[in-house]
């Protein structure tokens, strides 16, 4: 049998060597579909095989395959950084293995699920004595709220912006909810003039920076259409929400404390591994009259009932991912994770600023946070031509949106190691490869 000690040592090497590495390899990974799949057996080993082979196929199979989320320059889509402790405390999580459906399956991973949550609520300025509980991601937890709030109303319309993420779309289609998508203003914020009448309308779904743009919903404004109407009001700052820690950003957050459910992710702009979304609700008996199913073989006492946080949402087996977490918050800190919301922001404006002061380029919407969408002034193919040259160099990785009808790039910056040297280098390879479409 393996030696747990070696093998582990050598598997922590393989992944600081990984990080310190990780910059020089191609963002993107350099492969066509099916060439991975291509160089792995067929059927699972007879035999044991010693975990070395394992490391060694990691190196010459797997990472060819890998699109590295911990480059620097990974600019596409949001960035995600897992910093270190998230990373050592998830192999601790595997180590306990804890299944937190029940307060007595897991008392620790459910008691720290609650404090973890309860210190992000503070970190991020929203209101106390809010319930929390981590999902998977995002999409789930919208998915949760829609059902909470389907429960809460009776009614079966879930209401969102144009620019709303389709995680929106996908819990409608799954719950066979209908949907309604309300215009945007110029801005790309939900026009709470044209929501248009609530009151068949189970949930409204605001967002606190959007996937495409990072606008930004007039919440406040939105609460009062809510309220009015007896509609739960659901906050998606799935990207944004982590930026509350950073009083400067907190504007993007008024009117939030009136909302029903909120949802952040840490495994966004939070340092901490995928996956960790968290979803706070101001309702929780909603949530578990919503989804509490409790069969004789989960019955417990009355007092351990109100602790079992797989009734709080759509999965019995939890893992134990407030551990991550509690490593990312303690070790670092408020002023870490300030540290780390600033310096992407910063590094934004600066991109912003060169697409800006250059002919040819446009800004194409107002940048809130790290995100910045951008466009070769003219066709749509040229821009089309130049993300393809671009992420094909393996230098940077961005992706794509439309706005108002035009193609439009996105450079997001998220990741713990990027600095200015590789934004400017980002820019670079763009205005070299310009040349070229
Ligand atoms: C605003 C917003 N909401 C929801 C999601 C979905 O997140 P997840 O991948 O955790 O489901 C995203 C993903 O980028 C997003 O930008």
């Amino acid at each position: 049998m393996s030696d747990f000690r070696t093998d582990g040592q050598a598997a922590l090497d393989w992944a600081a060597d990984y990080l310190e590495r990780v910059g020089e390899l191609p963002v993107l990974a350099q492969v066509s579909p099916g060439d991975i799949r291509a160089r792995l057996p067929r059927t699972a080993p007879d035999e044991p095989e010693p975990f070395a082979e394992l490391l060694r196929d990691l190196d010459e199979i797997i990472l060819p395959g890998v699109t590295h989320w911990q480059h620097p320059r990974f600019f596409a889509y949001f960035a995600t950084s897992a910093s270190e402790p998230g990373i050592l405390a998830e192999l601790l999580a595997a180590t306990l293995n804890s299944v937190a459906f029940l307060w007595r399956t897991a008392p620790a991973a459910t008691e720290l699920e609650g404090v973890v949550m309860d210190w992000v609520a503070d970190l991020l300025g929203l209101p106390a004595g809010w319930h929390g509980h981590i999902e998977d991601t995002a999409s789930t937890s919208t998915f949760a709220a829609c059902i909470a709030a389907r429960e809460a109303t009776g009614r079966d319309l879930i209401v969102c912006s144009e620019q709303a993420h389709s995680a929106a779309d996908k819990a409608a289609r799954m719950l066979g909810m209908r949907l309604r998508k309300v215009p945007v203003d110029s801005e790309f914020r939900m026009r709470a003039d044209a929501v248009g009448d609530l009151s068949d309308a189970a949930i409204v779904v605001a967002t606190v920076g959007t996937t495409a743009t990072t606008s930004v919903d007039a919440v406040g404004e939105i609460a009062d259409l809510c309220e009015a109407s007896g509609t739960w009001l659901h906050v998606d700052a799935a990207y944004a929400g982590a930026a509350m820690v950073c009083p400067e950003f907190r504007w993007a957050f008024e009117g939030v404390e009136r909302a029903d459910s909120v949802v952040v992710n840490a495994h966004k702009w939070m340092l901490t591994p995928m996956d960790c979304s968290l979803l706070w609700s101001r309702r929780p008996e909603d949530l578990r009259r919503a989804f509490s199913v409790v069969p004789e073989f989960l019955r417990t006492p009355n007092a351990e009932d109100a602790w079992s946080l797989s009734e709080y949402g759509p999965a019995l087996g939890r893992r134990f991912r407030a551990l991550k977490l509690w490593a990312v918050l303690r070790c670092h800190g408020r002023s870490g994770l300030q540290r780390h919301i600033r310096s992407g922001v910063e590094l934004a404006t600066q991109f912003e600023g060169w697409v800006g002061e250059t002919e040819g380029w446009e800004v194409c919407a107002p940048r809130h946070f790290s995100t910045v969408c951008f466009r070769l002034e003219g066709e749509d193919e040229r821009n089309r031509a130049l993300l393809e040259r671009v992420n094909a160099s393996g230098e940077m990785f961005i992706s794509q949106c439309v706005l108002n009808g035009r193609y439009v790039l996105r450079l997001a910056i998220g990741q713990m190691s990027t600095t200015e040297n590789d934004v400017r280098r980002g820019w670079d390879v763009l205005v070299r490869e310009s040349a070229l479409v």
